[in-house]
Formats: C-alpha cells, sequence, structure tokens
C-alpha cells in the first residue's frame, strides 16, 4: 500500500495555493464605430502565483485595461474562465461577484479616484462601508497601519484636493489594500506622476506586495516600472508574451 509522506502533502498544499489566478482562453472583443467587432484579447491564457508580481506592457489601445477589467470582474469576457484560487470568477452569482470585487481584488487606477468630499482615512474606509454598516475595531486599526506604512498618517483628515497626486495615489493603495485582497491590479499607477513620487510609489508597492503576500499585477508603459517586475509580459494582437 502506498503511504502519502509528510513531504508530500506539503508539496501537495504548495501546488494548491502556489496558484492564484489561472486564466484560460480568454476573447474579448467590442464593437467598432463602424459596427464591425474587433477582437481585442484572442484566446489569452495567463497564470500568476500566490505574491507574484507582473508586469503587462503594450501599445495603446492593445487591449490591457480591457484585459485588467475582466480580472477584477468589472466586464465579462465572451468566453474564456478566469480561475481565482480554482475557482471560476465568472460563474459566480451577481452578489457573490460584488463580494469577489471588493474582498478578493485591490484595484490602482492612474487617476485615484478618490472620493473629494471624504477624508484620506474615510477613503480608505470606503470599501468596507460599501458592504457594513459600521467598521470595527480591527478594520480601523489595519486603516492606520496602511496609512502609516504609506507615509499619510499626518494627512488622515485631509480631502483629495489637499493632497499631491503621489499622496492621492498613496491614498488609493492603502483603500485597495484594506480588505486583504489576493490580487492588487494596478492600470498605470505612475502614469500621472513626477519620477521622484513614482520611485516612491514603486517602492511601496513591492514593499506591500511582499508584507501582504498579495500578488501584483501592473499595466504600464514605464519600462523602468516594469522591469522591478518579476516577469513582463506584452499585449500584442490579443495574446499576452512573456519578454
Ligand atoms: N466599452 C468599450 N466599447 C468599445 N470599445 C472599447 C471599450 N473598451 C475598450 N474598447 C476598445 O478596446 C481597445 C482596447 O482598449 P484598452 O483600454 O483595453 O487599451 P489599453 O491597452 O489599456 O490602452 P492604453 O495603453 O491607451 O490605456 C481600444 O481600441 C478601445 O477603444
Ligand atoms: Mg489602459
Amino acid at each position: 500500500m502506498s503511504q502519502i509522506t509528510h513531504f508530500e502533502i506539503w508539496n501537495l498544499n504548495i501546488g494548491i495555493y502556489l496558484l492564484m489566478l489561472e486564466i484560460k482562453q480568454l476573447c474579448k472583443s467590442f464593437q467598432s464605430g463602424l459596427g464591425e467587432r474587433r477582437v481585442i484579447l484572442d484566446n489569452l491564457d495567463l497564470t500568476v502565483e500566490s505574491s507574484e508580481r507582473l508586469a503587462i506592457v503594450g501599445p495603446s489601445g492593445s487591449g490591457k485595461s480591457t484585459l485588467l477589467n475582466l480580472i477584477g470582474a468589472l466586464d465579462k469576457p465572451d468566453s474564456g474562465d478566469i480561475l481565482l484560487e480554482n475557482q471560476s470568477v465568472l460563474k459566480q452569482f451577481d452578489k457573490e461577484l460584488a463580494s469577489y470585487r471588493n474582498r478578493e481584488i485591490g484595484f490602482v487606477f492612474q487617476f485615484h479616484h478618490l472620493l473629494s468630499q471624504l477624508t484620506v482615512k474615510e477613503n480608505i474606509l470606503l470599501p468596507i462601508l460599501a458592504r457594513e454598516q459600521r467598521v470595527d475595531a480591527q478594520l480601523l486599526q489595519r486603516a492606520d497601519y496602511l496609512m502609516e506604512r504609506l507615509g499619510i498618517e499626518n494627512l488622515h483628515k485631509q480631502r483629495p484636493s489637499q493632497l499631491s497626486g503621489g499622496e492621492c495615489q498613496r491614498t488609493a493603495v492603502a483603500r485597495a489594500l484594506i480588505n486583504s485582497p489576493k490580487i492588487l491590479l494596478a492600470d498605470e499607477p505612475t502614469g500621472a506622476l513626477d519620477e521622484a513620487s513614482s520611485e516612491q510609489l514603486t517602492e511601496l508597492l513591492l514593499q506591500l506586495n511582499k508584507e501582504e503576500e498579495v500578488s501584483l499585477i501592473v499595466v504600464t508603459h514605464s519600462m523602468k516600472l516594469a522591469s522591478r517586475m518579476d516577469k513582463i509580459y506584452r499585449l500584442t494582437n490579443g495574446k499576452l508574451q512573456q519578454q
């Protein structure tokens, strides 16, 4: 009789948890202005491991944001599947999809999308307030921790109009991480920042990726940012090619 050793069980666990995201044969097309359908993503495959960092580069209009929106369940593909820890994201009901977006995925965009009437701390807590009536002490502590970690603790009462671009983006990163997501999706996170703020944000994203054990997918036109990731993929003709 074959016996399963502790080593094999350990290996099995590693095998299960290493694969965070699996994208299979993903297709997406849009209706063009002339009425015909344009294929943007064409049987695209991708796997992302737990805590892995990857960059997606490619020409403007190649479908990078479209791909992130599909991973974040902000849009639905024509066909194909997206699995998060082996569970199909697309087969979930709308209610679960909202919870997936809220809890499993963190988003950072080129422009921060902070709410102007809320303070820094309220903006960071917004993903929690979207699903719960009140914020418990543990999450308030986490917001304080993230603000400290991102160097914005002294700004907690400020509103977005009183912040620099870099401070807004750091607030957006704290908001994206408040629910301890499994994947952080960043679409041109440094695109609107100066050199020094870009450097600072890049360093923080890399540090937090390790500390929070969150997989990081960054879309960028900056080869400087892309080269800091574990892998770089180029999106052209609807497919990803590792560089
Ligand atoms: N909702 C939509 N309806 C129709 N066409 C769309 C829609 N969203 C995106 N597109 C088209 O799909 C293509 C890919 O767009 P996408 O925004 O993903 O490109 P991108 O690679 O992110 O470009 P950029 O680097 O400029 O941000 C573009 O041609 C765009 O016009
Ligand atoms: Mg884009």
